[in-house]
């Protein structure tokens, strides 16, 4: 071994034995103090650049999905035809009679998907309801409650938020 490594070893074994106690302790708390800034700074860059990846998808799949996608007024019956089943169409889901191209949410609502029985109809019973049921399928909403026409509300705004409104059921 060089003496100069020897030196530099001889000096780093001085540092921790002659360590005072405290000064020690002191370093490893603030050290492990800082562990969650420094987690969350670098979760946060990487989730940040996940977002950035999916704008960057959405911007896409949203142009995409602007020409494929149906615009325009539909009927409870032309509604009905716009599941995935066919796929040259889009997949849409109605809230209130707002049709809404739910296409981005593929997982979801595609064929297969967990929540595809609210595509091709309206679907604000079933969501106020949270409710797989046939008959809240179907059904209108002029019965509901008062928590069960928030929690409509709610499914609304975050429909709007998230997927293009394409137009009504007439
Ligand atoms: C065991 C019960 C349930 C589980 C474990 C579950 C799980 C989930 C999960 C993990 C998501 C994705 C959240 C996200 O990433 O944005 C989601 C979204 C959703 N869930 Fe459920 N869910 C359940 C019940 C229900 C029920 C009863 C309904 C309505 C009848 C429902 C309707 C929806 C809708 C509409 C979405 C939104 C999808 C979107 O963002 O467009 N879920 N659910």
């Amino acid at each position: 071994m060089s003496e100069g490594v020897v030196r530099v070893l001889d000096y780093m074994r001085g540092l921790i034995d002659g360590a005072n106690p405290i000064v020690v302790m002191m370093t490893s708390m603030l050290a492990l103090a800082s562990l969650p800034v420094v987690m969350s700074w670098l979760m946060s860059s990487s989730s940040g650049k996940r977002m950035e990846d999916q704008g960057g998808e959405e911007k896409e799949q949203g142009e995409g999905t602007k020409e494929a996608s149906h615009a325009g007024n539909l009927t409870k019956e032309e509604l009905k035809g716009y599941t995935g089943k066919d796929e040259s169409k889009p997949l849409l889901v109605a809230i209130r009679g707002k049709i809404y191209d739910v296409s981005p949410g593929a997982e979801f609502y595609g064929p297969g998907g967990p929540y595809n029985l609210f595509t091709g109809i309206d679907a604000s019973r079933a969501l106020a309801k949270m409710s797989f049921k046939p008959e809240d399928l179907a059904g209108g909403i002029d019965d509901l409650s008062q928590s069960e026409k928030d929690i409509l509300y709610d499914w609304e705004q975050k429909f709007k938020m998230k997927y293009k409104c394409v137009g009504d059921v007439i």
